[in-house]
């Protein structure tokens, strides 16, 4: 395999940032400094581009289905290296009847295929929680899986789970170092609301947020802080929105609940409104292409969700990217907003979106940037230093970032492979220049230019960051 020597970058690292050279060779980065005099297959000058690692997008669903609604798959992976991420990791969902291990083998073999741009890890979801799956969680290691999701929302799908459930894992996961993600709504209250919202005639894409107030998802994290304190074990809410959730989430990590959360990309940006949206040609329905949950919140919590990453109170940015298609999928859910399926596209923007958003503005540094997009999500999962920083040794994922120029977020240009674009519009500042996947150039000014399958499993260690802190 060839060598490639990056110069005269700016070299951002979750701590660092100074203008250096990375040489990589063989798929790993064998030095990192200034002034570095080596000889190399090919030299790329980066001056005036900041070099940072490749993203780590810890929360994709490759695939989801929602009732009949099946979200677009890993052919349009490719989409997250464009965007600057070169590992995800990326929700497998338990068949139910079948051990975690066999869903994920299934998978990998059925779904990602050799369709794979990006390099993945995997958390498994709980479906069929039967002893023998408490049991196995203790084994998830073994096979270079280190988390769980548990869906605490959505009463009547299969995946919603009991605080039994929870219990249960934290209790098998914390002897094992596996950790255990929740989806923290309350399921009862949101079915309640979503009743009383039909009642009312609020049947539109809009009842979703009336139907999903920021309470439920407070109070379930406030119960989930209860369960990871009575198992003694700690607790990663995922997607977190909401201004009194995080506020829970901080005040019982204060308190010595091993308790951790993330924000997603559209909650640091989106706001409820757009659930209102009218168009020519889809009327109200328009609003039906930011259905996700929970659901999209008001600026007030948005600068809360700002506030808590500049101050470490959540500790990654991830996308959701769950690709449902507007036509085929959320249209399921006309004058019924509860069977529009929850999820939108997002991998591609994350990077580009929380720089616009996030450092061009002041909000956060480039170090907080790469710490929330990159190396946080590599940690959380165990698969740092491998994926998440530059440094000898590790793979040589790089992103160089050319911070120059302005673009729009939009349909013709996006490889997400779906047809819209929940952040069609949004100006975005920058742009990925070059993006390397283990020393392979694989993006070249945003567009792909690697290999469909180059994506390559990698193995999580258990006991990650939610266990270090
Ligand atoms: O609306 C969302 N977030 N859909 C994906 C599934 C989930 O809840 O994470
Ligand atoms: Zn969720
Ligand atoms: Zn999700």
């Amino acid at each position: 395999m060839k060598s490639t020597l990056i110069k005269n970058g700016t070299i951002v690292t979750a701590s660092d940032e100074y203008v250096g050279d990375v040489f990589m060779k063989d798929g790993k980065i064998e030095m990192v400094g200034q002034g570095l005099d080596v000889t190399a297959d090919e030299v790329v000058d980066a001056t005036g581009k900041y070099v940072m690692p490749g993203g780590v997008d810890q929360h994709t669903h490759f695939l989801f289905k929602m009732d009949d609604s099946r979200c677009v798959g890993w052919e349009s992976s490719a989409a997250a290296v464009c965007g600057g991420t070169t590992t995800v990791v990326d929700f497998v969902n338990q068949e139910v009847g079948k051990s975690l291990k066999e869903s994920v083998e299934n998978y990998e073999r059925d779904e990602v295929g050799d369709l794979a741009c990006c390099d993945y890890a995997f958390h498994t979801v709980v479906y069929d929680p039967t002893d023998e799956l408490f049991e196995e969680i203790k084994k998830l290691p073994e096979y270079g899986i280190t988390s769980v999701k548990l869906f605490m929302a959505y009463k009547g799908q299969a995946y919603h789970m009991e605080d039994g459930s929870v219990l249960r894992a934290l209790q098998s996961a914390k002897e094992a170092g596996v950790t255990i993600m929740v989806h923290a709504e309350n399921a009862e209250m949101i079915a309640t609301l979503q009743q009383q919202t039909m009642d009312a005639g609020i049947t539109g894409p809009y009842g979703h947020a009336v139907s999903r107030p920021p309470i439920v998802e407070e109070e379930a994290v406030k119960r989930a802080a209860c369960l990871a304190e009575l198992a003694d074990a700690p607790i990663y809410i995922v997607h977190v929105t909401a201004k009194g959730a995080m506020e829970a989430i901080r005040d019982a990590y204060a308190k010595g609940v091993k308790i951790f959360g993330e924000t997603c990309t559209h909650y640091l940006t989106v706001k409820t409104d757009v659930l209102k949206s009218t168009s020519p040609e889809n009327g109200e329905f328009e609003g039906a292409k930011y259905v996700c949950s929970p659901a999209l919140r008001s600026q007030e919590h948005i600068d809360a969700m700002w506030e808590a990453i500049r101050k470490g109170w959540l500790n990654a940015v991830s996308s959701d990217h769950c690709a449902f298609n507007f036509e085929e999928h959320k249209k399921r859910g006309l004058g019924d907003f509860r069977k529009i399926p929850n999820g939108c596209a997002g991998v591609e923007n994350r990077m580009q979106m929380v720089w616009t958003y996030g450092v061009e503005t002041g909000k956060i540094s480039k170090q907080q940037f790469v710490e929330l997009c990159c190396t946080n999500p590599a940690k959380i999962n165990g698969i740092y230093p491998q994926k998440g920083t530059l440094a000898p040794g590790s793979d040589a994922d790089v992103l160089i970032y050319d911070p120059n120029g302005e673009s729009t977020i939009t349909m013709a240009t996006s490889h997400h492979k779906t047809d819209y674009e929940p952040f069609e519009g949004w100006k975005v500042k920058g742009r990925p220049s070059k993006v390397y996947l283990r020393g392979e150039l694989v993006v070249e000014d945003s567009q792909y230019v690697g290999k469909e399958g180059t994506g390559k499993f990698v193995a999580g260690k258990p006991f990650g960051l939610a266990y270090q802190k």
